[in-house]
């Protein structure tokens, strides 16, 4: 019997447009943009072979019965899944609940993981977009991060060849914006009271759904635009503006809840200050969570990292350190 070994990595991206919200399929409200990390990694390990069940059979270390019922919905579009026996080990090298979208670096590394054994054992390289689009089945932001670099999902008359159902690369990206670091201030690193899955079915029937879809359009546009013309101050608001707009939307529902600590807005307060005493480059953007990105390019990076040694809330946060994009 041919068996396949496997060892393959995945990354997490940070959302700069959020995706926040569903149409039926897995497919955004709107479209989103998002950058990968570098450092942090998810990766599988093991060994899969073709077996003569009639059921895809999972065996992995963490999260095995949630993953083999995403992989048993998987295979009524695909069946030829049900071919594999998959045997594998997971293992993230950052920490849990940490402000790190682990299901986009664990979900797209799985669906990497499927894509090789496609390849091993029927002869046929999936396309980039075929990829994506398994990665999004599994988790939605996890379509984002099959390669490195900007990537936008949903489909959009602003950005040539996008789509619902995978990521496109974003290619025009000032030199500005290619060295940047991400330094994850992590305030609380226990398992959040509402999951990703929830918030999204949350915006359903959110007051602000039509004027949210719209926000995130116009935003997209004029970061594309900055992006592409190094207009750091200009990405700098419309980052922050996002990442604001999304625990707006926790907040305003019609379930209203808080994710955010007030150790995160105190945070965001000292930054704007320190950032206008000293006219630097660096902004946040925050996910599902109370943690905060802190992104800035490389060349503040010693002025950053001795603003945050002698901070008055040195002693409330861990960082994790990574960098973005590709060129890094
Ligand atoms: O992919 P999900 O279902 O875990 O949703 C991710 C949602 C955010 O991380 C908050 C935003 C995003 O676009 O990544």
């Amino acid at each position: 019997m041919k068996k396949v070994n496997i060892d393959l990595c995945s990354w997490p991206n940070i959302a700069l447009i959020k995706y926040w919200g569903k149409k039926s399929g897995q497919t955004p409200l709107n479209p989103s943009l998002s950058v990968n990390l570098n450092r942090a990694q998810t990766r599988f390990t093991g060994q899969i072979s073709v077996h003569d069940q009639k059921k895809a059979q999972l065996r992995l270390n963490q999260f095995e019965d949630k993953l083999q019922k995403k992989l048993d919905e998987f295979s009524l579009q695909h069946s030829w899944v049900n071919q594999l026996l998959l045997e594998l080990q997971s293992e993230n090298n950052f920490p849990h609940s940490c402000g790190i979208a682990s299901s986009a670096s664990s979900m797209s590394a799985f669906a990497k993981v499927l894509a090789f054994s496609y390849q091993s054992f029927f002869d046929e390289r999936p396309s980039m977009e075929q990829i994506s689009s398994w990665a999004r089945f599994f988790s939605g932001s996890a379509c984002r991060s099959i390669e490195k670099g900007w990537f936008l999902w949903g489909q959009t008359e602003l950005h040539a060849n996008t789509s619902d159902f995978y990521s496109v690369k974003i290619d025009q990206i000032h030199p500005s914006f290619s060295q940047l670091c991400d330094t994850i201030l992590i305030f609380d690193d226990s398992v959040k009271q509402l999951s990703s899955t929830e918030g999204h079915q949350l915006m359903e029937n959110h007051p602000q759904k039509n004027q949210r879809r719209q926000r995130a359009n116009e935003r997209l546009e004029q970061l594309l635009k900055a992006l592409a013309e190094g207009q750091t101050e200009k990405f700098c608001h419309l980052v922050e503006a996002e990442a604001l707009d999304l625990h707006f939307l926790m907040m305003t529902g019609l379930r209203p809840y808080s994710l955010l600590s007030g150790l995160s807005l105190e945070m965001i307060k000292s930054m704007w200050k320190f950032r206008e005493e000293q006219n630097l480059f660096i902004t946040f953007t925050i996910d599902a969570g109370p943690n905060l990105h802190l992104i800035y390019p490389l060349k503040n990076q010693n002025m950053i990292q001795r603003w945050l040694a002698d901070h008055p809330l040195k002693d409330s946060f861990t960082c994790f350190e990574d960098t973005l994009g590709e060129k890094f």
